[in-house]
């Protein structure tokens, strides 16, 4: 039985309920770049977590590293998500363990419709969320089921994506610059479609240029600067500080 944490102590800020997944003093490289520079969070469960900084501070390496991906490469520090150490593991491994990464480039399979893209997430167990509850969370989804995924709009692949992750039995997802070239109606409906995966439990991190937006849907923000963690707190003292939001953010 794998139970290690608790390093919530470590943390940059106060903690009261025990962390779901904990990154602890992960430093992660490209070959003899430096990127991450010994990073340590905690997410609660059920909770969403901003993780916000200047294009360039880290925060795709930073989701990279933690789905176990070969690059970048992660040297030193622990990753723990429910009682798992993830930072033993290989990316199918950490996705088998309940990962579900959502990339900025979001993969669509060319040549599959709608619902081969989400049956082929559902080929290997343990399954997660039925197509019927998956159609549910995503009525366009549903009513282009036939449709070839490639041919969506760029809004509706970013819910195909995101559908795709949930088709399998997912503990954390990971959301990198979902609102990304949206249109700000779409980026309101998956926005409300992330409220409703969160009130059925999901616990996700999500990375977002357009970081008032992920501070309102967030409930805590992590701000990275050149890989280091300048700020951990909650989403709205961000928004409350000014200060805060020129220095890191450019907002
Ligand atoms: N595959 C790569 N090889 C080398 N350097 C990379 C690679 N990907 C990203 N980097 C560098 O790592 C740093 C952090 O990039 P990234 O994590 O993508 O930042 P963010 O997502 O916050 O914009 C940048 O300086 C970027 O140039
Ligand atoms: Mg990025």
């Amino acid at each position: 039985m794998n139970v290690r944490p608790d390093f919530s102590k470590n943390a940059n800020q106060a903690e009261t309920a025990p962390a779901f997944l904990s990154v602890w003093d992960m430093h992660s490289y490209y070959g003899e770049s430096y990127i991450v520079q010994g990073i340590s969070f905690n997410v609660h469960e059920g909770e969403i977590l901003a993780l916000l900084g200047r294009n360039g501070a880290g925060k795709t390496t930073t989701l990279r590293s933690i789905a176990r991906l070969d690059d970048p490469q992660v040297n030193h520090g622990e990753i723990w998500l429910d009682h798992q150490p993830l930072h033993t593991m290989k990316s199918h491994q950490a996705a088998i363990a309940g990962l579900g990464l959502v990339p900025e480039d979001r993969r669509i399979i060319p040549g599959l419709t709608v619902e081969e893209n989400l049956q082929l997430a559902q080929i290997a167990p343990p399954i997660g969320w039925s197509l019927e509850r998956l159609y549910d969370l995503f009525p366009r989804l549903g009513e282009r089921r036939k449709q070839e995924g490639t041919t969506l709009s760029g809004g509706e692949q970013q819910m195909l994506a995101i559908a795709r992750a949930l088709a399998r039995d997912i503990k954390v997802l990971l959301l990198d610059e979902p609102y990304e070239g949206l249109a700000p109606v779409i980026v309101d409906e998956i926005e409300k479609t992330l409220r409703h995966i969160k009130e059925q439990g999901m616990t996700t991190i999500i990375v977002e240029q357009n970081a008032v937006r992920a501070l309102q849907l967030a409930d805590r923000a992590v701000i990275l600067d050149t890989g280091s963690i300048v700020f951990d707190g909650s989403a709205a003292e961000v928004l409350e500080n000014e200060s805060l939001r020129a220095e890191y953010l450019a907002i």
